[in-house]
């Protein structure tokens, strides 16, 4: 029987989780343990995002990036990089000149091209994989009106994949969004892809992060998405695994609340724990979607959880911070959850 993910799905796909500053640093020894028993793929929560990595002009800060590449290389990993152009985590003077104006469209790209040469250049080689550009989409599949489209328009997407390339000709290129199941959204991504391959430029993937509920998305949406972006001839990534188990107040992901247990409304935390019934809807809920993957693990290239265990998810923050979330495999104490069993038999079907 497997004792890791990373060997359950050794035939299937990478298997891996987004890592935090205190995990690479070595702060935290037994997430560091569980990282290196289970994943053969890793992935950096924040710290290779614009605002980590170069917070202010001439400034670089590429310690816990290099110690996340470090700790990669050692485990021979696959090495994810994340992001490089994002509207979000990205400091406002990359969009201002010095009174704090718009820049102009050349500007702002030989900035973008600067950084990523700077950025992807130093990890030439090293890292395998860079999502080049991130949330680029609406939920309606339109382009979103970020600082990026607003002051270089549509030519941003395809000039962060030329300067990706060109900083590190080996790395794969992929574009990367969340809500990719939505048939809109799902229509956009074909459309931005196929744009940028009817341009000359080579995407190597799509990742769909998949920030998912107990309920929503259907398995059905989820593979139709799958298949349309596979059709691109491109790979496909789940880059960004979790499943919400809290209500969410604006709808979009979460579970209703089993009413049998305290619950307090305004942190939308179970006050008495994680109740059973639902550890075993999130069971049931994890071991439906890796079954899918594994159906489809022809097309999948790699599954990323946004984190480790409950305890350091972007989830407990989000939508409400301070919540008590439980959307992982492991648990608070770093003991592997029921779901963790559900997928490693969903790898032996
Ligand atoms: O570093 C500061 C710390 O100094 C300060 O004391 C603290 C106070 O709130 O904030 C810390 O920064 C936080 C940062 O994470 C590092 O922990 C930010 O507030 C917080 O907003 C930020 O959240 C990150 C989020 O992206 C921001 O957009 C999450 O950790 C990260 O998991 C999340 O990841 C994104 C992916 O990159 C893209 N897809 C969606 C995904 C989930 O939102």
């Amino acid at each position: 029987a497997p004792v890791s993910l990373k060997q359950a799905f050794k035939d299937d796909f990478y298997v891996g989780a987004a890592l935090n500053g205190r995990q690479v640093s070595g702060n935290d020894a037994k997430a560091l343990n569980l990282i290196q028993e289970q994943f053969n793929t890793i992935s950096p929560e924040n710290l290779l995002k614009w605002e980590s990595v170069h917070p202010q002009p001439d400034v670089y800060n590429f310690e816990p990036a290099d110690n996340y590449v470090t700790l990669g290389e050692q485990e021979d990993m696959f090495i994810v990089g994340h992001t490089l152009v994002w509207h979000n985590q990205t400091p406002k003077w990359v969009f201002e000149d010095e009174q704090g104006k718009p820049v102009s469209k050349e500007v702002l790209l030989k900035r973008m091209e600067d950084h990523i040469n700077t950025v992807a250049g130093r990890y030439k080689g090293k890292i395998d994989s860079w999502d080049v550009v991130n949330e680029a989409l609406n939920d309606d599949g339109t382009l979103r009106q970020s600082k990026w489209l607003q002051i270089i328009g549509e030519e941003y997407l395809q000039k962060a994949f030329e300067f990706a390339r060109q900083a590190d000709p080996e790395a794969e290129l992929y574009y990367n969004d969340y809500n990719l199941w939505k048939p809109e959204k799902r229509a956009g991504a074909v459309r931005l892809v196929r744009s940028l391959q009817e341009k000359g430029i080579k995407v190597d993937g799509v990742g769909m992060q998949g920030h998912y509920g107990l309920e929503s998305p259907s398995l059905e949406d989820i593979e139709a998405s799958i298949k349309a972006f596979s059709d691109l001839g491109v790979k496909v990534s789940f880059s960004e695994v979790d499943i919400d188990v809290l209500p969410n107040p604006s709808g979009r992901a979460g579970a209703d609340i089993d009413a049998t247990f305290d619950f307090d409304e305004k942190y939308n935390v179970y006050t008495t724990g994680l109740p059973d019934s639902v550890q075993q809807q999130l069971t049931a809920r994890y071991a439906e979607l890796f079954d899918l993957f594994k159906k489809h693990s022809d097309k999948i290239d790699r599954v990323t959880f946004w984190g480790v265990t409950d305890n350091d998810s972007w989830l407990n923050n989000w939508p409400i911070k301070g919540r008590t979330s439980y959307p992982m495999l492991f648990d608070r104490e770093y003991q592997p959850k029921p779901a963790y069993e559900a997928v490693l038999k969903a790898a032996a079907k």
